[in-house]
């Protein structure tokens, strides 16, 4: 029983530090999309080339999915509540406009 507990403990401490967090970045008001990329998501997300950021799948390959993907995240990319408006905006245009289709 008390292997269980321990156990449950660990795990519960696992999923709190590794996944579905958010991430407390917050962009320079002036900085480009490209700036905010390679700062906040090069760390996952490492650009295929230099004009390849990202892969998209096709239903994320809009500004709108992008910049919701980034504002909520998932249960294994963390949520950047902080970044927001004209950053967000040119943050996805920069993965839009950097980006390869599957
Ligand atoms: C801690 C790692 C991590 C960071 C940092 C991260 N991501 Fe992600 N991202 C993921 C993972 C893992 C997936 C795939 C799973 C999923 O879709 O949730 C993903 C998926 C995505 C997708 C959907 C791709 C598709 O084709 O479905 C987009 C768009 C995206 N990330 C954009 C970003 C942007 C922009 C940033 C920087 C603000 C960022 N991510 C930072 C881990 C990360």
């Amino acid at each position: 029983m008390k292997k269980v507990t321990t156990l449950l403990a660990v795990s519960a401490l696992l999923v709190l530090v590794g996944c579905g967090k958010s991430n407390e970045y917050t962009p320079p008001a002036d900085a480009s999309g490209e700036a905010i990329f390679s700062a906040a998501c090069t760390q996952c997300h490492t650009p295929v080339s230099q004009d390849v950021a990202m892969v998209l799948s096709e239903g994320v390959a809009n500004k709108e999915a992008i910049i919701a993907k980034v504002q909520s995240g998932s249960m294994r990319m963390p949520s950047f509540t902080n970044i927001q408006g004209e950053a967000a905006d040119r943050l996805a245009d920069y993965v839009l406009s950097h980006s390869g289709s599957q």
